[in-house]
């Protein structure tokens, strides 16, 4: 398949300046009110992704975690509940950071938050040691509605994540722009599929389709 860019155009949502905006609003309402800001793709698709780690057998409860594009942090204190010991949170965005770091403060679970861009080659994040599994939800999705060549983007970021990764970790990527045969064919080059998340499917036209892709990729040890 080829990689067109998808049927989708640029939007703010692909923009640093969007996310530190909403970033900022919601530390504001956290202070004032103590609300977290809003968990991307709903509290349900959140909980089946923590299920999977909970549940499945190609994870460790110390395993290297490291969560690209972590908002406000929601999924990692979700994990931390659980036992994983091992959990970082990257955004480029400084509010979002600000916001996570106060969220598990006040949640009381141990989590390490840097401000660092995946698609910055220069970023500290890349001089540490290498992660057993990188999570991404909505991360590659905003990337890829970037307004200023978002197919370069996106190469980059596979590429990124590649490299942040120990040979053989894996990848759990949720997606509502890509389906799992667009990211099968994007992440290829130094990825292969070894399971799936299952989403609720919806029927519309006779076609039965999901809302939402979550995928997890085994990084192959040789590009
Ligand atoms: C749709 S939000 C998802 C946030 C969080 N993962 C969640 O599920 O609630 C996309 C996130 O990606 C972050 N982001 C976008 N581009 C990034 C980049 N190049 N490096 C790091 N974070 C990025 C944004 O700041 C934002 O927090």
């Amino acid at each position: 398949m080829a990689d067109d860019g998808g049927s989708f155009g640029p939007s703010e949502l692909g923009t640093k300046e969007y996310w530190d905006a909403v970033y900022e609003q919601e530390k504001t309402n956290f202070k004032d009110n103590g609300d977290v800001g809003e968990i991307w793709f709903g509290e349900d698709c959140m909980e089946r992704i923590v299920k999977w780690f909970r549940e499945g057998s190609l994870v460790q409860k110390d395993d290297r975690i490291l969560d690209i594009g972590c908002g406000n942090g929601a999924l990692l204190v979700e994990m931390a509940k659980e036992g994983f010991t091992s959990l970082t949170g990257m955004d480029y965005s400084q509010p979002s950071v600000d916001l996570a770091v106060a969220i598990s403060k006040t949640e009381n679970v141990n989590i390490t938050y840097q401000r660092a861009d995946i698609l910055d080659e220069e970023d500290p994040i890349f001089s540490v040691d290498r992660f057993d599994i990188c999570t991404d939800k909505g991360t590659y999705d905003a990337i890829s509605l970037s307004p200023d060549d978002a197919s370069q983007k996106r190469r980059t970021y596979v590429n990124h994540v590649h490299r942040l990764l120990k040979d053989s970790g894996l990848l759990v990527i949720t997606s509502c722009n890509w389906t799992k045969e667009e990211l099968t064919e994007h992440f290829s080059s130094g990825f292969e599929l070894v399971d799936e998340i299952r989403h609720p499917t919806f029927k519309f036209g006779g076609k039965t389709g999901t809302t939402t892709t979550s995928i997890v990729f085994r990084k192959k040890d040789s590009r």
